[in-house]
């Protein structure tokens, strides 16, 4: 971890939001920091993934408290495509890799039909921490997530971004829109200067309940197979 990172962290500051901070004391109350402190936002120092790695399991988030590992992100870390999921589940908290449970494996089976293999694209979530008994993570928690999210993107430099579900379509896209009105629509999000070409689709626990939607999220996967044709993206 760099040092002003260290510096912070011990101080109690938890939370940064561009060149501002947040810090919680022991009294549990918030306090903001007047600007007149020299203070750079950390995420704005970190140049690599495995720094950001670091930075994340430094945090000290409530979701981490009762996480058994953090999920970071897996695959090729040079891939031109990358999927956004929501939060780990149970056996992604047990083994720290994003989907490799049930939804996982079927995520696996749709890349497979359109000729992906899973480990030449790269995987990560809004939330590095399972969220008890699998709930949704709340807006709080993907706001604070949010500008880590931006970061790992950055740092990955994709061209497509494929959102899995309404919290990471909310997180990626910054809109109150729900997944049924954006889902198989290619949408130009521009974030820190770089414009991406993120489509929508369902989570794939949502097909594990509801088989019937497998058709559309094909469609959609087929909607990737023409734009990674289109910009010349070649994965395997
Ligand atoms: N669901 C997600 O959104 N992410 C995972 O890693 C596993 C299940």
């Amino acid at each position: 971890m760099n040092e002003t990172l260290k510096w912070f962290k011990s101080v109690g500051v938890e939370r940064f939001i561009n060149d501002k901070y947040f810090a919680t004391v022991k009294d549990n109350s918030t306090v903001k920091y007047s600007e007149n402190i020299i203070c750079n936002d950390p995420l704005s120092n970190i140049t690599t993934l495995e720094d950001l790695r670091e930075y994340i399991i430094s945090i000290d988030h409530p979701l981490k408290k009762a996480a058994t590992n953090t999920v970071f992100g897996t695959g090729n870390t040079l891939s031109k495509v990358v999927f956004v999921g929501e939060a780990p589940g149970h056996d992604e908290d047990i083994e720290g890799i994003p989907f490799v449970g049930q939804s996982g494996q079927l995520l696996t089976n749709i890349m497979h039909a359109i000729g992906i293999e899973r480990e030449k694209i790269y995987i990560t979530n809004v939330v590095p921490w399972r969220p008890e008994n699998n709930r949704t993570p709340s807006a709080e928690e993907i706001k604070f997530f949010k500008p880590i999210l931006e970061k790992h993107l950055a740092l990955l430099n994709p061209e497509i971004i494929i959102t899995l579900g309404a919290t990471a379509t909310k997180a990626v896209l910054d809109t109150t829109a729900g997944i049924l009105s954006l889902r198989g629509k290619w949408i130009a999000k521009r974030i820190d200067g770089k414009q991406y070409q993120v489509l929508p689709t369902y989570h794939p626990s949502y097909l594990l309940r509801l088989s019937s939607q497998k058709k559309t999220v094909w469609k959609d996967f087929l909607l990737l197979q023409s734009k990674m044709e289109e910009l010349r993206i070649s994965i395997n």
